[in-house]
């Protein structure tokens, strides 16, 4: 074997190791703003997993119980292992014939169409108003079939669709409406007071995670209970399991202090590995192929208690501070950098969007600046039935073609705002004629 070629312990040729060594040792390590940080603290961390050395002594249905009544003075609500879990729930415990139809904004994560997909289901994208990120209601009226049974309405981004336009829509057909807050939750809205049933998620890289779970209301008893039902006969999530990830999310938060988050992303240049797939990889919950089997589970104690621990004690300031700092970024790239949904309801800030025509020229530029934007990788636009191509979400496609997440959470101080608006202003404002999609984003705005 050549000797350039052959493995150190690490697994890195030697040629890698040494252009790793050259990165550190000429000190051309620079500190880097991540592109999102765990919304939890060591407190939070360090009480979970003291919880799941004490596990074995709590019943897990008494604590379910417990949380859920905490939650809710009506007792509208069920506590899941995420939210994909409670979907997939909630389809079951619906029973639609085969091929019934499940309108769905075109944009969403790819879990939501294959949970659909697997419960002999068609979902039938609806195309967005880029405006606020929701639902078109013009597409929505467009895409209904007599085959329809229901609509999931995604709120992105941290803020919300209007809901009325889509209720109204939704009484007329009968369809059952979904409100799909994973993104969106804050503390306060608990959903449309009409809608049939609002998803908030606690998944690692939600607004006050627990590092899983979910909450879902379901206005319907019976449908509630059902779903209830159904849940009691799954397994329950491995304690060692939900441990794993505690530890995980602890060192991925050690990771992302900014000097040693640059020496990471040095030391994955260093060795040609591509940092943005290895992050992506890392920070997706039920990985591989057999996703049935990992979200049909029951929400360990510890999850349960951490949730209701974070539930307990999160403070809303910090949900206000991140509103706070979002609008002054906002402020900042006003009249410049095109943002999608910067007409929605509600806005918290919990990724910072921008639209670029040229997301491949942007994003070195921003992270040699030291700031770690990304397209981000589990979104997908829903593609049309088979038989139905005109309903091609080219909105939600553009969109996402064109996205940039921006590193942002209540931590990133003034003055990381501050330079990165100046980055982008630069940037924008120097190729004003090339990168300038606001008019063609609003042009999909509605199909
Ligand atoms: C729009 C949307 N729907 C559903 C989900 C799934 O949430 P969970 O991770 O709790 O399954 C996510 C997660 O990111 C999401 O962004």
């Amino acid at each position: 074997m050549n000797s350039s070629a052959q493995e150190s312990r690490f697994g890195l040729q030697n040629h890698q190791l040494g252009r790793l060594q050259g990165v550190f040792r000429a000190g051309k390590v620079k500190p880097m703003w991540v592109r999102k940080r765990p919304d939890i603290g060591w407190r939070d961390l360090v009480v979970g997993m003291f919880r799941c050395a004490a596990a074995a002594a709590q019943d897990a249905t008494r604590t379910q119980q417990e949380l859920e009544k905490a939650c809710s003075e009506s007792h509208d609500v069920l506590v899941c292992l995420s939210v994909r879990s409670g979907f997939d729930l909630l389809l079951s415990a619906l029973e639609l014939p085969a091929g019934s139809e499940v309108l769905m904004s075109a944009l969403t994560i790819w879990d939501m169409p294959r949970i659909v997909r697997e419960h002999g289901l068609v979902p039938v994208p609806v195309d967005l108003d880029v405006r606020h990120m929701g639902p078109s209601p013009a597409a929505l009226e467009g895409a209904i079939t007599p085959a329809a049974r229901a609509v999931v309405v995604a709120h992105l981004f941290g803020a919300r669709a209007p809901m009325d336009p889509i209720l109204q829509i939704a009484r007329q057909h009968k369809l059952l409406v979904i409100e799909d807050c994973a993104q969106a939750f804050d503390g306060r809205y608990r959903g449309h007071p009409d809608s049939d049933v609002a998803m908030f998620s606690f998944g690692p890289i939600k607004t006050a995670t627990a590092l899983g779970g979910a909450i879902l209301r379901i206005r319907d008893p019976a449908l509630r209970e059902e779903m209830r039902r159904r849940q009691a006969t799954y397994p329950q999530q491995g304690v060692w399991t939900y441990f794993r990830r505690l530890l995980k999310y602890a060192v991925l938060k050690a990771v992302c202090w900014p000097p040693l988050f640059g020496a990471f992303v040095g030391a994955c240049r260093a060795t040609a590995r591509d940092f943005d797939r290895l992050i992506n990889g890392v920070a997706r919950s039920f990985p591989g192929p057999d996703l049935l089997r990992q979200i049909r589970q029951r929400p360990s104690v510890p999850l349960l208690k951490l949730l209701q621990r974070r539930l307990r004690t999160y403070p809303s300031s910090r949900v206000a501070q991140r509103i706070a700092k979002g609008e002054r970024l906002a402020e900042l790239l006003a009249d410049v950098v095109p943002r999608p949904g910067c007409e929605a309801v509600g806005p918290t800030y919990w990724v910072f969007p921008i639209l670029s025509n040229e997301p491949e020229r942007l994003l070195p530029l921003l992270r040699q600046a030291g700031f770690d934007a990304t397209q981000g990788s589990s979104m997908c636009a829903i593609g049309p039935p088979a038989d139905r191509p005109e309903l091609f979400p080219a909105a939600a496609a553009e969109t996402l073609a064109h996205i940039v997440y921006l590193p942002f959470y209540p931590d990133l101080p003034d003055r990381a705002i501050q330079r990165m608006a100046q980055v982008l202003r630069q940037q924008y404002n120097g190729q004003k004629h090339q990168d300038a999609p606001p008019e063609h984003a609003a042009s999909h705005a509605e199909l």
